[in-house]
């Protein structure tokens, strides 16, 4: 199995969408960051914004909802054809109902954690997610620092995951670097967001290339079988 690099837009240059989405189209996933200034203190876009990446990406948009109510308000990110929705454990008042119910649109269902959500609680619910995010950093802005101190709680999400035979991919962001993406490989990680590591390279298409190739390298064994 590859690793997945999924670039998030929040590093891109917003007023040239379309131009820095064409710089990621090498990539696996676009990863989109919308945040409702409640649920983390900043505001990116909401669903008009998204339909039009929907309409001219060349990739499939992974969705990474940082919103208060993603049980009302996250639908729609579904039905405007994205392919990966996930929602915050700590901001949904049922995941179970709507991670189906985003599978019943035919959308893939993410749960995302903050640093400080453990995992426990949601060990036994694997079968109702098709992603967990493992944040990496405090959710709400990009270009800020890898906290190693959430790997203990990746490793024991792919121990569940390789346990059980299931395919559930397991994504981490924020703080993702050629160095530290090695460290989240190996803790179990098989889908990357970066924001700063690629928008920040000159040539992003190469760059993509190398971080996907140094995650392979080191994904953890039981995530290639
Ligand atoms: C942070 C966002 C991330 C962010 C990552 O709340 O969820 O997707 O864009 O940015 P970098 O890779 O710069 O840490
Ligand atoms: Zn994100």
């Amino acid at each position: 199995m590859p690793a997945r690099i999924n670039p998030s837009i929040l590093a891109a240059d917003f007023v040239n969408m379309e131009r820095d989405l064409d710089r990621i189209a090498s990539a696996d996933l676009v990863h989109v960051d919308v945040m409702d200034n409640h649920f983390v203190p900043n505001l990116t876009f909401g669903p008009q914004m998204v339909g039009r990446i929907q309409d001219v990406s060349k990739i499939p948009l992974d969705v990474h909802l940082m919103i208060d109510d993603p049980d009302h308000w996250g639908l729609q990110y579904a039905e405007l054809g994205a392919y990966s929705v996930t929602f915050h454990a700590e901001a949904a008042a049922d995941p179970i109902r709507l991670a189906r119910r985003l599978r019943a649109i035919g959308a893939r269902a993410g749960i995302a954690l903050k640093p400080g959500t453990p995992a426990d609680g949601y060990l036994d619910l694997l079968e109702e997610f098709d992603q967990v995010l493992v944040m990496t950093v405090e959710p709400g802005f990009g270009g800020q620092s890898f906290m190693a101190e959430t790997m203990p709680k990746l490793a024991s999400l792919r121990q569940a995951v390789t346990a059980r035979g299931l395919d559930v991919w397991l994504q981490v962001d924020g703080g993702i670097t050629e160095e530290t993406i090695v460290t989240a490989a190996e803790n179990g990680a098989d889908t990357f967001v970066a924001g700063s590591a690629v928008f920040r390279a000159e040539n992003t298409a190469e760059q993509i290339s190398l971080l996907r190739e140094t995650a392979a390298r080191h994904l953890h064994q039981a995530a290639t079988s």
